[in-house]
């Protein structure tokens, strides 16, 4: 049975006896939902694992609800780690270090580090400041489906297999946090997200490289499996909205007769609906990628809803927030991107 308590009521009570009982609570936090359980208690985060279907491998982000609580979980608050936390915390930016024996090997995935954030969500945060409980939580969807932004989306893939879900409204950023490995002498971003690059090197004063091994052997083990994924195929065009139009007239042509998405920004939106009559076409919105963030993953799973079994986007210059937007995009595409120039389109 799962429970939905909205944010607004009485529901910390109710979530604290669950966490302390070893059950699953899925919460609001700024970037998606996340299903958590006590981070102390490897019982209650193995159910976690089986809840979502994820490999054992694949370790958690432990959530705080002050920024002094990472004392507790990590060896080493580096200055690194000082500074980012003072700037950014509470908010969408996770911190590896060396961890304490006090989270279990479960939650770590056998690593000898931890990944820890304090979300910015007014739910999220009241949830840990009055429960005192370092809540581990990945995001709460089954694995490899796109995150979910709202709690219905929690619902439709875990009704039944969780205890709670508090519902906070639609998150307001979209993708997960951003993560930055702190255990080596250079910082290393092993997820980009909400806060870029640039954000984290002005903020501690050195270079910052993106983690370039995701094709070998990721350091964040999450980042090798298959993920965002809609059930339909998901196709990135890159080219003109001229380009775009002809590409897909062309396929139509070919006698495919699939069920097809485009997803597109406002500018084009109207143009494509009447172009391509019994085509879905959704919008990322104005074209800026925070926008776009915002909304990815709803669309994927809109488009899962309407049974779409191709889905042709957009997309960005892989610049600032359009970086992060662009891993999401690639990763839920399965790196299917065609460049329409090269093609004669
Ligand atoms: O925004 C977020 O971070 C959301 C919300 C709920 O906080 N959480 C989230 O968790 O995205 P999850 O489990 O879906 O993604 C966590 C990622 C995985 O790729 C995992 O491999 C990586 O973080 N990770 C966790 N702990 C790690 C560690 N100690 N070392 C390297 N990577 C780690
Ligand atoms: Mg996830």
């Amino acid at each position: 049975m799962t429970v939905v308590r909205r944010g607004n009521e009485n529901f910390i009570k109710e979530a604290e006896k669950i966490l302390k009982d070893g059950g699953l609570v899925a919460f609001p936090t700024e970037t998606v939902y996340g299903l958590g359980a006590d981070a102390t208690n490897e019982e209650a985060c193995k159910k976690i694992y089986m809840a979502k279907g994820r490999p054992s491998d694949n370790p958690l982000i432990v959530h705080i609800g002050r920024k002094e609580d990472i004392e507790n979980l990590v060896e080493d608050v580096n200055d690194d780690a000082k500074k980012l936390t003072e700037e950014f915390w509470p908010g969408p930016l996770t911190l590896i270090l060396k961890k304490r024996p006090i989270i279990p090997d479960r939650v770590s995935g056998g690593l000898d580090t931890v990944g820890v954030r304090m979300p910015n969500n007014e739910v999220a945060l009241k949830l840990l400041r009055e429960t005192g409980i370092p809540i581990a939580a990945p995001s709460a969807n089954i694995s490899g489906k796109p995150s979910p932004t709202n709690a219905q989306h929690v619902l439709q893939d875990l009704t039944g297999k969780i205890d709670m879900v508090i519902d906070g409204g639609k998150v307001n950023i979209g993708i997960e946090s951003t993560i930055v490995d702190l255990t080596e002498d250079i910082p290393k971003i092993l997820r980009p997200g909400h806060i870029t690059k640039e954000m984290i090197e002005k903020v501690i004063g050195k270079e910052v490289l993106y983690d370039d091994s995701v094709k070998s052997k990721p350091k964040a083990p999450g980042m090798k499996y298959k993920h965002y994924s809609p059930k339909g195929i998901l196709i990135l065009l890159d080219g003109t909205y001229e380009q775009i139009v002809r590409y897909i007239k062309m396929k139509s042509q070919m006698g495919i007769r699939d069920r097809i998405a485009i997803i597109t920004t406002d500018k084009y939106k109207n143009k494509l609906m009447d172009t391509f009559l019994g085509i879905s076409i959704f919008s990322y919105g104005n074209g800026d990628a925070e926008e776009a963030s915002k909304k990815l993953y709803e669309i994927l799973r809109e488009c899962d809803d309407e049974d779409i079994k191709i889905i042709y986007s957009v997309v960005f210059d892989k610049k600032d927030r359009g970086y992060s937007l662009m891993n999401r995009l690639e990763k839920a595409a399965g790196f299917r991107q065609i460049d329409l120039d090269r093609e004669g389109i």
